[in-house]
């Protein structure tokens, strides 16, 4: 596989400032010495980031946020904009994860303001779509995936397009233990390379990362990293020890 290959872990709502600080400094240290196959992101809470950009040596370890805002600036209480992100170091952002769409509401046409406004801002987004259980038992997971990037980042340009990376994460498969078998996650990567494809045209669908994520750990990226179309991670739970997520970026 000639095109990047990436692990990230989403720390989503855990770790205090403290904490946060002392297991990227972790994280750096070991990957300084040991030197990853892939490109390795940790994304972080908002009130991290300053300080975490401040330990990482970003020749090694990338830092990204987890969300920012569908608004550029103003009156929005409690909200932090692509630019305030990009001011405190970090390359990139995640949106469209799955507990954004479901528990925050994020529609379709909001994350298509969160993806131009991040890319505006000169970050680069890992953008996530992923079915349910519902949808997966009626063989839908196809169409709601199709779905998914059409209605917010097919819109894009194809130099736009350069800046994005496309993370599958079955809603089934966050946080349950429940991994996709690497085949189900192989096929639904192979289709995600397909469509995306039809949109942008071959070259572009071979050089875009797609990565995989759903109770990911070092047991089974091995078997995971070895198909074709999965070019590394998205980790949740196993990003939040270093040496659990050593563990995973060794795969490669
Ligand atoms: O963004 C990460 C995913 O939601 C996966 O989470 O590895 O804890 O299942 P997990």
């Amino acid at each position: 596989k000639m095109r990047k290959k990436i692990v990230a872990g989403n720390w989503k709502m855990n770790m205090n400032l403290q904490d946060g600080v002392a297991l990227a400094k972790e994280i750096n240290e070991a990957l300084v010495a040991d030197k990853p196959n892939c490109g390795v992101v940790i994304c972080t809470p908002f009130i991290h980031l300053a300080s975490v950009a401040q330990v990482l040596d970003q020749n090694v370890v990338g830092l990204g946020a987890e969300d920012c805002a569908d608004k550029e600036k103003g009156a929005f209480t409690g909200e932090v904009s692509a630019e305030m992100v990009k001011s405190t170091g970090a390359q990139y952002v995640i949106l469209g994860h799955s507990e954004r769409r479901q528990y925050y509401g994020e529609t379709a046409e909001i994350l298509k303001d969160k993806v131009q406004l991040a890319l505006k801002n000169g970050l680069k987004v890992i953008f996530c779509c992923g079915e349910t259980l519902e949808e997966r038992e009626g063989n839908k997971q196809n169409e709601v995936v199709k779905a998914e990037l059409a209605d917010s980042v097919f819109n894009l340009s194809a130099e736009e397009w350069k800046n994005i990376i496309l993370a599958y994460e079955p809603i089934w498969a966050i946080g349950t233990g429940k991994t996709a078998t690497s085949d189900q996650a192989e096929e639904m990567l192979a289709y995600i390379r397909s469509t995306v494809a039809e949109k942008y045209g071959k070259e572009a669908a071979e050089d875009t990362t797609i990565l995989y994520g759903g109770s990911c750990k070092a047991s089974n990226a091995p078997e995971l990293f070895s198909k074709p179309n999965i070019d590394g991670g998205l980790i949740g739970g196993a990003s939040l020890k270093a040496a659990d997520f050593k563990g995973i970026i060794d795969a490669w």
